[in-house]
């Protein structure tokens, strides 16, 4: 068993690293006020939250039975009827909130080709890793639909400049109104590592002057539409929504 000394107090970081090197074990210094540790299992790569608060470990997994669920023809459909699915072949879409990779994974499954773009360093790493066992997975569904997938580390602003593109999808950030744990989690993770008021802004001008086709963005059911111009129309779902924008209309 391998042990390491630590502090729960920055206080006590000191007498830790003393204790440790008297008795020979390592120590795991800068930890005391760390709020999660990103921890690589033999399974997988995991976010486990530490504190009061914290929710249980996060990791990115596809093989899930939550996804299964929201399979083709299921409660996502205005997903893929929003970026074109059934309207055009082949459609490949810029995922530039990339998130978890939920909504990513459900544009993959509907046959879209889909780069997923992260700018959050531990989002993407935990992203990356659900990624690559996906395609390691012995399920042939998760493992074909993961290929259809690439992650790409960037801020979506700068990847998008000059980028032509068939489609754009955003999820920005929003609070969790649902009330299922899973959701909880991720926005907890959301809410500890993103700075809000920099969540969003320029996005919707970027993704608008790349993308050929279509700029998609996913909204809480009753919020307004983000920026200034109107969406050209609305797909409207229980508790979110996705509103279209057509590049070619002009800004
Ligand atoms: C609400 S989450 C998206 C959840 C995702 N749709 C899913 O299904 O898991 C928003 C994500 O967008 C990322 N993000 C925000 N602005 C970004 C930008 N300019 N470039 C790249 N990623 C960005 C955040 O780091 C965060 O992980």
């Amino acid at each position: 068993m391998t042990i390491a000394v630590t502090a729960s107090q920055p206080g006590q970081l000191a007498a830790a690293s003393a204790l440790a090197a008297e008795l020979g074990l390592p120590l795991l210094d800068q930890v005391a006020d760390a709020r999660a540790l990103l921890a690589l299992t033999p399974e997988r790569l995991e976010l486990a939250a530490t504190g009061p608060d914290a929710p249980g470990a996060i990791a990115v997994d596809f093989t899930a039975g939550a996804l299964r669920h929201r399979r083709r023809g299921g409660h996502n459909e205005p997903l893929g009827r929003a970026v074109g699915v059934g309207k055009w072949q082949d459609i490949s879409v810029v995922d530039a909130t990339a998130g978890l990779g939920r909504d990513s994974f459900v544009l993959a499954d509907l046959g879209c080709q889909v780069t997923l773009l992260e700018r959050e360093p531990v989002v993407f790493a935990l992203l990356r890793d659900g990624i690559e066992r996906g395609q390691r997975s012995e399920d042939p569904w998760v493992a074909e639909v993961c290929q259809r997938m690439t992650l790409v580390r960037a801020d979506a602003r700068e990847w998008l400049a000059g980028a032509a593109v068939d489609v754009v999808y955003l999820d920005p950030m929003f609070p969790a109104r649902r009330k299922s744990a899973r959701v909880k989690k991720d926005m907890w993770l959301f809410q500890q590592l993103l700075e809000p008021a920099d969540v969003f802004g320029g996005l919707l001008e970027a993704a608008l002057a790349a993308a050929g086709k279509r700029v998609v963005v996913k909204r809480p059911a009753k919020a307004p539409a983000l920026g200034e111009r109107a969406p050209a129309f609305q797909l409207p779902g229980k508790t979110v929504r996705f509103d279209v924008y057509l590049p070619e209309a002009g800004i």
